[in-house]
């Protein structure tokens, strides 16, 4: 078995236009595998499949919303017009306002959880079936460190963060049979487009100081765990959720 083999299936990556979901795309795509760029920013989506393409790599976009109750089915429906869909990373993700529970407006509070978690179980519910059908596959969820412990100002994003680690066992325990292997990552505070416009660099540093290795990860330290989970190294590991933190959950 080649070691971290993705190559000759398709992969859907939702979020695909920025930070963690753009460095996983690349990475899959550099390694064979065809990806289906899932984001709602056009622009930005294009660029990742420009890049994806000039570098010999295979891809298709689709501009679509999570929220969307079909983005599952069609998203499905393109991957494989490339080639069997072998790997979902559900990662299209928001921080959400950051305030406390009792002041978090309804509206909010439904948008975190509609794009946080509800696309995930719209997304798998297409995504499973497909992979089953030829065989198996690999899903792989974003959780976060905030999936793992809570906190304050953040109550949305933490119960959509503890429904992906809760969604991803059960999913996974449904399909230790068929071939799908359903897992998820929890990231530490990740150096994107999402924490550059959520913080000063007063935030920032106590962001920083969280972490024991005295730094954010990359979007590449996540992409790297995402793709050997999507890999066949990775073939007896499901519902499991993997912590890629600096440290922070050590102390
Ligand atoms: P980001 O904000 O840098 O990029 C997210 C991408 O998803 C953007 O291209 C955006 O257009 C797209 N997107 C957002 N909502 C969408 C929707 N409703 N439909 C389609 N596309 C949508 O985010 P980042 O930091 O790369 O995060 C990716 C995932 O990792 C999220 O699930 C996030 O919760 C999780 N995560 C991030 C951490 C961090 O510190 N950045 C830490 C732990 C988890």
């Amino acid at each position: 078995m080649a070691t971290y083999d993705v190559a000759n299936r398709s992969a859907i990556v939702s979020g695909a236009g920025a930070g963690i979901g753009r460095a996983v795309a690349e990475l899959l795509a550099a390694n064979g595998t065809a990806v289906l760029l899932v984001d709602r920013d056009q622009a930005a989506v294009e660029a990742v499949y420009q890049e994806i393409i000039a570098r010999g790599g295979t891809a298709a976009t689709f501009v679509a919303d999570v929220t969307s109750p079909d983005w599952g089915t069609e998203s499905v429906r393109l991957a494989e017009a490339m080639a069997p869909l072998g790997i979902a990373v559900n990662n299209a993700g928001i921080s959400g306002p950051s305030a406390p529970l009792t002041e978090y407006t309804p509206e909010d509070w439904h948008r975190v959880i509609s794009i946080n978690l509800d696309s995930l179980y719209t997304g798998m519910r297409a995504q499973i079936p497909a992979m089953a059908a030829h065989g198996g596959g690999a899903v792989v969820n974003l959780a976060s460190i905030l999936g793992t412990v809570g906190q304050a100002g953040a109550s949305a994003y933490v119960t959509a963060k503890h429904g992906v680690v809760g969604m991803t066992k059960s999913a996974a325990l449904e399909n230790a049979r068929t071939g799908v292997r359903v897992n998820a990552v929890a990231p530490g505070y990740v150096h994107t487009p999402m924490i550059q416009n959520i913080t000063t660099p007063e935030s920032y540093a106590a962001l920083v100081a969280l972490h024991p290795m005295g730094r954010l990860a990359t979007a590449e330290e996540i992409a790297q765990m995402i793709a050997f989970l999507a890999s066949d190294a990775a073939g007896f590991v499901t519902g499991s959720t993997h912590l890629v933190d600096g440290g922070y959950s050590a102390r």
